[in-house]
């Protein structure tokens, strides 16, 4: 069916006193899509590369984002039209641009509609609007880090504390507490922002051995999630430990808290005090978005082993006590539909006893996991350095896995988590503020 123009001769009208920008309204699929075309851009379409622009909009979709004070509160910034009286079968009857740049539209439903061009435009149903809307708001780029490149990398994401904004000079003026923050302390949090989501790890130097730090830098963020750990957790040889991870002995690579649905997802390590000896406590990490890409490639059999079988991991204890019998199943490998690694379970202590999987199935799946485990393992993809006292060292937990080897004198360090719901929602706020494309 040819599409239907409506409101032609309204924007001729407004075309020639607005002759930069002409839009055009027509209807198709029996008025069940609104489309603007950019007749401005169809009359350059003679040069090279010229497209026409087209903006598709679903008509119930529009009906039901009408903007007007009986739709929508724009103090509370949400919809607020009665669901049990919406008319489902809604159509357009008129729609027509306005002079002041307004999608006018009249609905079956006697409701009149008004769209500012430039709302509409970010909200466009066209493949190339939403992919860039989402590349810029959700779905981040992500760059994996491995062997040599880690270290390189890793460098690169180095905060020094000359740079206001997230390391310990700055905490004084950053903090909570005040509200006196310079735009220069802002760019650098977002620019360590966007590292930690590119690259999954960040590090801060210079942050001073006060414990309570990793609080005050959370603040510059937002705040840190509290577990069964508490909000945050000192982790040293404690007499009695009840996890691995208090005791002097070395922590194998592993995940934070992966027999808790809501796992946490950024950790947060102070060093207060680093082990005196040459190599007691140095830490690990490995990317495991490297290594899962690399296996899915290389092994893809073995691969879909480790993403589709659900394995139990478990913590069952008590901390400051709080008593907690944690459990939660869960594959070592989780992809999103886009077949992305979102979350990687790893952990030898709390991988559960408790194998919920077909008899038959667990050879296979013994086979899959030492692969794996000896990709983490390996020193081309597994990074080795040493904390030093005052370094805080913040990383992705559902992406990296971490360790530590083993020490025999003090060493403690002070640890938090924060999800990324919380780091995305601060950068987009910054880049917002400071005009960040
Ligand atoms: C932990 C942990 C690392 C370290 O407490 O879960 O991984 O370097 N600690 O002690
Ligand atoms: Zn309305
Ligand atoms: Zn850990």
């Amino acid at each position: 069916m040819q599409p239907r123009i409506i409101g032609r001769n309204l924007m001729r009208s407004i075309g020639s006193v607005f002759s930069r920008r002409c839009w055009t309204v027509s209807t198709e699929k029996e008025d069940r899509f609104i489309v603007l075309t950019d007749e401005t851009n169809q009359l350059d379409s003679t040069q090279p590369g010229a497209k026409t622009k087209r903006l598709i909009f679903p008509s119930i979709w529009l009906r039901d984002n009408c903007q007007c004070p009986r739709c929508f509160d724009t103090q509370a910034n949400s919809r607020t039209i009665d669901m049990m009286h919406f008319d489902w079968k809604v159509k357009p009857e008129q729609a027509q641009i306005s002079a002041a740049q307004q999608l006018k539209v009249a609905w079956s439903d006697g409701h009149h509609s008004d769209f500012s061009l430039e709302w509409l435009k970010e909200r466009s149903f066209d493949p190339d609007t939403q992919n860039a809307y989402l590349r810029r708001n959700y779905k981040f780029e992500r760059k994996a880090v491995v062997g040599e490149k880690f270290s390189g990398d890793f460098q690169k994401i180095r905060l020094q504390s000359d740079h206001r904004g997230v390391s310990s000079d700055s905490f004084k003026i950053c903090g909570a507490e005040t509200t006196t923050e310079s735009p220069g302390s802002d760019r650098v949090l977002l620019d360590w922002l966007t590292h930690l989501i590119t690259y999954g790890v960040a590090l801060i130097e210079n942050s001073g051995v006060e414990l309570g730090t990793i609080k005050i830098l959370a603040r510059r963020v937002a705040f840190l999630r509290r577990t069964q750990y508490g909000e945050t957790f000192y982790v040293e040889a404690k007499e009695g430990a009840t996890n691995s991870a208090y005791k002097a002995a070395a922590l194998q690579l592993h995940v934070d808290l992966p027999y808790n649905r809501y796992m946490p997802e950024i950790l947060f390590l102070h060093c207060i005090l680093q082990s005196k000896q040459k190599e007691g406590g140095e830490s690990h990490l490995t990317d495991c978005l490297h290594v899962g890409q690399e296996m899915k490639a290389s092994h893809p059999k073995m691969y879909d082993i480790l993403r589709s079988v659900e394995v139990d991991w478990s913590d069952i204890g008590e901390d400051s006590g709080y008593e907690f019998h944690a459990i939660h199943r869960e594959p070592v490998v989780c992809e999103n539909k886009d077949g992305e690694i979102r979350r990687v379970n790893f952990s030898q202590p709390q991988r559960d006893n408790h194998f919920n999987i077909p008899a038959e199935d667990v050879d296979s799946w013994y086979e899959a996991w030492s692969l794996f485990v000896q990709q983490v393992h390996n020193s081309e993809n597994r990074a080795l350095f040493r904390l030093t006292e005052g370094d805080i060292l913040v990383f992705d937990n559902t992406r990296l896995v971490h360790g530590r080897t083993a020490f025999n004198d003090s060493r403690i360090l002070e640890g938090g988590y924060m999800d990324w719901d919380l780091a995305h929602s601060r950068m987009r706020i910054l880049r917002k503020q400071l005009h960040v494309e």
